[in-house]
């Protein structure tokens, strides 16, 4: 007995020295199914951050070089192995320690390959003991079970291994473009998941469906645009569930897994910027929507916009948050918004913890619309971005931007943040992306959100369409050109949105092949969607268009289109940049926020990201827009990517003091992750660039203190 004690203090030793400390995962999209972004990990820390390495760099190898593909994704790491997907859409599994592939898959065959359909957010994994671990992955149309050791498709999982995502969305859904950019969410043995859909006319419904993660089956779905019989169906016009698309969740969702909530933001209903054919709130378009995770029925919503008219989809997972209000602990849900707003709701209940006031706005001048007459706006916390553009908030930068910022201002339609798109042109501000976008927010225990966001106006302006005229004055591919691609390729096929990020498609004969633009339009290609409901002889006439060719058109067959539905098109999207090609207000341009969600308030607020020429000049930091969100970690720390610069950064999450900063090998528009392996934690980014003229990259790049 009394050599017992010093054996087992002996035992004790050993087994302490020599086991290795626990490994802490990224296992979650975002880092949890509460979306917050955070890690307990604090090996990294105020005082050491500024001694942060590379500790290894991987390139998948398959960028396009058109310097167009994209990263967006925010990958998992699960005991020492990390799970990601390249520009291309390969998925890929690595060394979390060292950067080494383990396994590739390839989802697309041979003919696809090339395209690679959509981007990729991230991932979901499920392990459960009695069968192997499996990573749940979409691609193009597909979702797939991928084997997590051996990066196989699971047969026994849908068809071969995969889903059609067109299942369960009624007649037409084969014709539906459908991708899923953002991973789904598992509660027990469901994945819940949304998708990303058309905003052109044949939009799919964006209904939410549950699938079973052994099987594939549906299990659930749940009418984002409600039937006959189901709540919300007065909303609408009768029968526009048969016509009406969007109100999809394309921008993540998160879980309570006690309560088993599944929280659920969703985008607005399409056409975007003409409601005629849905007059009415449209619920459950514009919501926070919470659903009984096991069964998809609605246990409340909160719609952010009536009868959107503005493209405000809620662009981010909603944060699941505890808070102290009024002296009480209250979880909560906070959803940041496009406008730069953030709603904090009770999680059980839906009820605004600060009061939300609905406030009157204008009308439309279009004919047919209806404006729904008042939209929601919290009366705290103050909005976490600029939201009007006055005269003195014109740039001052040089004579040239000064004069283009006037003239397109003076002649917009002013005085409210809801001014209707219409023909006399407006701002949306912020712009069409964001304000809050993608990336999300972050948010500690004590109930500090944090949140980076553009502050760019864009320029709408609608334009009457008469299918009459039309007949006489252009072919039928410049019509469809009209209302199906100019919003993106520009009025003049000049391309779009000023960053070259969508090509200009003039000269097309000389350096592309005709079967490759039809492949394109009809499979889509990175962010460009498939059109897979025009047909081939509408596919015809546009390459014809396109391609400066004579068009036949046999006078006695006229061609049978799909029609324009709408007396307006919307006229496409511009960032309000000056011809000197920075944007044509005065700073800041894009800023990092901490919001403490407990009282309402701002703590800090920082210029983030900078033009390094401006900089140079002595121009203080200005902000530039920026893609992908922010994580905030136990040790205090803010990392960051997202800025045009292409830098990541380390901030006090005390008071937005930065701590460190590196260069990437392309911009990291992404959101990082940070896990630990063996005792030493890394903060991981995916550096893919391809957004904001700055160039593609392939990289995934891991930091670490020096061994
Ligand atoms: C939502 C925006 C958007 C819309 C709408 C859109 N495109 Fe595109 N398109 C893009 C983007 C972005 C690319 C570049 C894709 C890439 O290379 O990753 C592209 C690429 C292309 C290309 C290849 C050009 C090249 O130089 O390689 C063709 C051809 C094309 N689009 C035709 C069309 C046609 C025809 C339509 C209408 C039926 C259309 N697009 C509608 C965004 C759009």
């Amino acid at each position: 007995m009394k050599y017992l004690l010093p054996l087992v203090l002996i035992l004790l030793t050993f087994s302490c020295q020599n086991t290795p400390p626990a490994n802490v995962d990224w296992a979650w999209y975002l880092g949890g199914p509460d979306a917050n972004h955070y890690s307990p990990l604090q090996q990294i820390n105020k005082e050491n951050v500024a001694q942060l390495q590379v500790a290894w760099t991987y390139q998948s190898g398959d960028k396009d070089d058109n310097n167009r593909s994209q990263i967006q994704c925010n990958p998992l790491v699960i005991d020492g192995i990390l799970y990601g997907t390249s520009p291309k859409l390969k998925l890929f599994a690595l060394d979390a320690a060292t950067g080494e592939e383990l396994w590739q898959f390839d989802p697309f065959d041979e003919a696809y390959q090339q395209f690679g359909m959509g981007v990729n957010r991230g991932l979901v994994y499920w392990n459960e003991a009695v069968e192997s671990a499996r990573i749940f992955f979409t691609a193009g149309t597909f979702l797939y079970a991928i084997d997590a050791a051996t990066g196989q498709v699971i047969p026994t999982f849908g068809q071969q291994g995969k889903v059609d995502l067109h299942q369960g969305l009624g007649e037409a859904a084969q014709d539906y473009f459908i991708v899923s950019n953002t991973p789904g969410i598992v509660y027990k043995d469901l994945l819940i998941l949304g998708m990303r859909v058309s905003e052109d006319i044949g939009a799919a419904p964006g209904y939410i469906r549950a699938f079973d993660v052994r099987t594939g089956e549906i299990r659930w779905i749940f009418h984002t645009i409600p039937q006959p019989g189901e709540m919300g169906y007065e909303t609408w016009p009768p029968d526009a569930w048969k016509t009406s698309g969007g109100a999809n969740a394309w921008s993540g969702l998160s879980l309570d897994e006690e309560r088993g909530i599944v929280f659920i933001p969703t985008g607005s209903a399409s056409y975007d910027f003409y409601g005629g054919d849905r007059i009415g709130q449209n619920l459950f378009a514009n919501c926070v929507l919470a659903l009984n995770a096991e069964t998809g029925e609605r246990i409340w919503h909160f719609q952010t916009v009536h009868h959107d008219l503005w493209d405000r989809d809620l662009p981010a997972s909603p944060n699941l948050v505890q808070v102290k209000h009024e002296g009480k602990t209250i979880d909560a849900v906070a959803q940041i918004t496009k406008s730069g707003h953030i709603f904090l709701l009770d999680r059980t209940t839906g009820e605004p913890l600060f009061p939300v006031e609905e406030i009157p706005v204008p009308e439309s001048h279009l004919k047919g619309e209806q404006t729904w007459p008042t939209q929601p706006l919290p009366v705290k916390p103050p909005p976490f971005s600029r939201q009007e553009i006055n005269k003195e908030d014109l740039t001052s930068r040089g004579l040239e931007a000064q004069a283009y910022a006037q003239a397109l201002w003076e002649k917009s339609r002013k005085g409210s943040l809801f001014v209707p798109p219409g023909e006399d042109g407006s701002f949306i501000f912020p712009g069409l992306d964001g304000g809050g976008e993608w990336g999300g927010a972050a948010v500690d225990p004590e109930g500090i959100l944090y949140i980076n966001s553009s502050e760019i106006p864009w320029y709408v302006q609608m334009e009457k369409f008469t299918p009459a005229d039309d007949n006489l004055l252009a072919s039928r591919g410049e019509r469809i050109y009209r209302t199906s691609c100019r919003a993106c390729h520009g009025q003049d096929r000049e391309g779009g949105d000023m960053f070259g990020s969508i090509p200009a498609l003039t000269g097309l004969k000389d350096r592309l092949p005709e079967a490759e633009a039809i492949n394109i339009i009809k499979n889509g290609k990175g962010v460009m969607p498939s059109f897979s409901l025009l047909k081939d002889e509408e596919i015809k006439s546009i390459i014809a268009f396109l391609y400066d060719s004579k068009e036949e058109i046999d006078a006695n067959k006229p061609p049978t289109e799909s029609t324009w539905p709408y007396p307006y098109v919307f006229g496409g999207y511009n960032r309000f940049y000056a011809p000197d090609g920075y944007p044509a207000i005065q700073p800041p341009w894009g800023q990092l926020t901490a919001v403490d969600l407990n009282e309402g308030t701002i703590k800090w607020q920082i210029p983030f990201g900078e033009y390094p020429e401006l900089k140079a000049q002595g121009t203080p930091i200005t902000g530039t827009e920026s893609y992908g969100g922010p994580i905030v970690t136990e040790s205090g720390l803010i990392f960051i990517a997202a800025t045009l610069d292409e830098k990541i950064r380390a901030y006090d999450k005390e008071n937005g003091a930065l701590l460190w900063e590196a260069t990437l090998p392309a911009a990291g528009y992404a959101t990082p992750a940070t896990y630990s392996v063996d005792g030493r934690q890394y903060v991981v980014i995916a550096a893919g660039g391809g957004k904001l003229n700055t160039p593609s990259g392939d990289a995934y790049v891991a930091f670490a203190l020096p061994e």
